[in-house]
């Protein structure tokens, strides 16, 4: 028994669990998943599955983008990315509806089918009705050798390392890691974007890793909100533009592991419903970083102030406008707007951890949950 826990010890690497371990993991995973592929001061991003096929790609009328999960949340930052920068549209489709509702495909199409395990048979089933079609199939996964990896035309792995628990955390920021680099590659073959801008841009993704790191330390102060709010039976999450999926992706996170009820909603579409359920016990984390449609989002803050409802918002460092209304800030350090998803998903991801771990919950093994799907 005594070797038996101690065995356990190791593999968690002195965490608790394994989600905080692979939260923690997350700097050195997003290093090992740009690693060899991007040259930031010379402005070169190498990624063979692209290189390899890339008139696929310029050629594409679309690109859909197809996933389950948390994978689908990484997809539809991946939309947000490619389309802003690259210029090519993109759809997101849930696996699941993809596969059943007799999509158009052609082979015009450029599919990219992201999974952790590659192993979800709803993704796996997509993907060869794609092939059916004449489309050209890109996967992301993680599990090297997978059968999504083996099934589709080509890819790109993300080096996340094994990830145990069952709710995703370092495969997640490692797709959105991925689905920069193709955006960034595709805009600059496509010209959308300078060689300097490109530069630019990578010499910040590359400050990114650091900055999850500094970010980790506010473990502490996410206890203390998670200490505040462990007891809400509803919770909402609100974020514009590339940090609507984080949005998502936040309230996934909360449900899996805590079974607390939570949606993650476009701030902006809040008046359209969520806001009939605002009063003084219900939470909303609200992402209002400091480009992403600042204004806007922080006139959602008054109107939900007005409401009485608690709001907790993570801001830009130096942020006073949100601080002086929200109940609690979490500051995330300065970067490009189409960067902050791999931050401000961090303190979601802690917030979530913390609450489950005072509720008693199975972190690791949640109810109901399975690490890969691989029945429908
Ligand atoms: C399951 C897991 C999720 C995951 C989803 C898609 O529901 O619990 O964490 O996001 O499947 O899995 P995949 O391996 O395809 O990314």
């Amino acid at each position: 028994q005594k070797l038996k826990i101690s065995l356990d010890q190791i593999e968690k690497g002195g965490y608790d669990h394994f989600m905080l371990k692979e939260i923690h993991e997350q700097p050195k995973a997003i290093i090992d998943t740009y690693r060899g592929r991007m040259l930031p001061d010379e402005g070169i991003i190498r990624m063979s599955g692209i290189d390899n096929h890339m008139n696929k790609f310029l050629n594409a009328e679309r690109i859909i983008i197809v996933a389950c999960g948390t994978s689908w949340h990484a997809g539809l930052v991946g939309e947000y990315l490619i389309e802003d920068k690259a210029r090519i549209p993109v759809e997101v489709e849930y696996a699941s509806e993809f596969r059943y509702r007799n999509p158009i495909i052609t082979s015009k199409d450029v599919v990219i089918a992201i999974s952790q395990s590659g192993e979800t048979a709803d993704t796996l089933a997509a993907i060869k009705l794609a092939k059916s079609k004449g489309a050209f199939v890109f996967g992301i996964c993680n599990v090297v050798g997978s059968s999504i990896a083996r099934e589709t035309d080509a890819g790109a792995y993300t080096h996340a390392g094994p990830e145990i628990g069952v709710a995703s955390t370092k495969a997640f920021t490692t797709q959105i890691t991925v689905l920069t680099l193709i955006a960034l590659k595709l805009a600059s073959k496509k010209g959308e974007i300078s060689k300097s801008e490109l530069r630019t841009f990578l010499q910040k993704m590359q400050l990114i890793p650091k900055k999850v790191e500094d970010l980790l330390k506010i473990d502490e102060k996410v206890k203390e909100i998670a200490a505040v709010y462990k007891d809400a039976p509803n919770c909402l999450y609100l974020g514009r533009g590339f940090n609507f999926p984080v949005a998502l992706e936040g309230a996934l996170k909360l449900k899996e592991i805590s079974y607390i009820h939570a949606e993650g909603y476009p701030a902006a579409e809040m008046k359209h419903g969520p806001i009939a359920l605002i009063d003084e016990n219900m939470p909303i984390f609200v992402i209002a970083t400091n480009k992403g449609h600042y204004e806007k989002v922080v006139s959602n803050i008054q109107e939900i102030k007005s409401r009485a409802g608690k709001i907790i918002a993570i801001v830009t460092e130096g942020d006073t406008q949100v601080k002086d209304i929200a109940d609690h800030v979490i500051e995330i350090p300065e970067t490009e707007e189409a960067l902050t998803p791999l931050l401000t998903t961090i303190p979601f991801q802690l917030l979530s951890y913390h609450i489950a771990v005072m509720l008693n919950k199975n972190v690791d093994q949640p109810r109901n949950l399975a690490k890969s799907v691989t029945v429908e």
